[in-house]
């Protein structure tokens, strides 16, 4: 065991739960900062674990957490603003805190986890608020290192489950004409990247870009996932306007299932780019959803 520190915000989501594991197997003690740190059970790795109660808009809790660690990384999501849990609290001021408080701290390498297709001019407002957390992030903790994922699929995830549930309908609607291009990324794979930025203690300051080992189209995507489950649908072509309306109504839900910043996404192709680092660069070889279709969407559940 190394004996080092790392400490994972985020640490009990989809993606930092799998990085928590992924650098106590590497044999760091990881501290699991989120505001609920005990929601996921780490006891059989516990000897490794220190579970830190954070809110990242607490500047001191912020620097209690990154005290003494040699690695940080930002896994904290926010897809539905809330009263004070807004973009910006969240994916700009919280990431400088943790960026600042993480450099004043002496940490050596901070790892930002964002997304593929951060623009500071797209019409969304997570999207803009990404790239500024991007901009912000750096200039606070000038090596830090950005990773941007494709979407991200695993046994417990919203995207697949998302699916599976569309394909009930025995006709699926299409965002547009489904021609959209997507790059899924098996979430373990984006953890094990993490990993291995944690090692290259001199590869910082660069912009990974994750995608899976193919890229589909959506309409390919509901394809591929039908077949997977045996369901024969028909798939309709349904213009953005009437998306939007449907997404205006939707947002007076408290925890509407489709969002105008997700719909903005699936407006344009979300790939990695041709110059990006990319797994290839971390000796990792990404799966293809195809896959682990079996693994992470099992046709005898629900
Ligand atoms: N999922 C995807 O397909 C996807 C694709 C591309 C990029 N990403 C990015 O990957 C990152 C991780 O996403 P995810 O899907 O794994 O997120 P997630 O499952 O929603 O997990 C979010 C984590 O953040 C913690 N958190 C939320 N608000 C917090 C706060 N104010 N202070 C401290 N911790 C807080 C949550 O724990 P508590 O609630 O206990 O605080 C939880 O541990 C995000 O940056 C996301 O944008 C995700």
């Amino acid at each position: 065991m190394n004996e080092q520190i790392a400490t994972v915000f985020g640490g009990t989501g989809f993606l930092g739960r799998r990085v928590v594991r992924a650098l106590a197997t590497a044999g760091y003690r990881v501290r699991v900062a989120a505001r609920h740190p005990e929601d996921v059970d780490f006891s059989d790795i516990k000897d490794q674990i220190a579970p830190v109660a954070v809110d990242i808009r607490n500047e001191r809790r912020v620097t209690e957490a990154v005290s003494g660690s040699v690695f940080a990384v930002n896994a904290v999501s926010l897809y539905v603003e809330r009263g004070d849990l807004t973009f910006d609290t969240i994916h700009v001021k919280g990431a400088e805190r943790i960026a600042r408080c993480a450099r004043a701290a002496g940490v050596d390498r901070l790892v930002h986890i964002s997304g593929l297709g951060v623009d500071e001019h797209s019409p969304s407002k997570f999207i803009r608020a990404r790239a500024r957390g991007e901009q912000v992030v750096c200039n606070a903790f000038e090596r830090a290192t950005l990773v941007r994922p494709s979407v991200m699929f695993g046994s417990d995830d919203a995207f697949l489950s998302s699916l599976k549930t569309a394909t009930l309908l025995p006709v699926v609607p299409l965002f547009g004409k489904g021609n959209n291009r997507l790059q899924p990324v098996y979430v373990e794979d984006v953890a094990a990247a993490v990993v291995e930025l944690a090692r290259q203690a001199g590869g910082q300051g660069q912009v990974f870009e994750l995608g899976g080992g193919s890229v589909y189209t959506y309409r390919q995507v509901l394809q591929v996932v039908m077949s997977h489950l045996g369901r024969r649908r028909v798939l309709l072509p349904v213009p953005f306007t009437l998306w939007r309306l449907l997404v205006a109504t939707l947002s007076l839900m408290p925890n509407p299932p489709l969002t105008r910043d997700q719909l903005v996404l699936m407006q344009s192709d979300n790939m990695v780019g041709e110059n990006a680092k990319t797994f290839a660069d971390l000796g990792i070889d990404p799966y293809s959803l195809e896959d682990l279709l079996d693994e992470c969407l099992p046709t005898n559940s629900g």
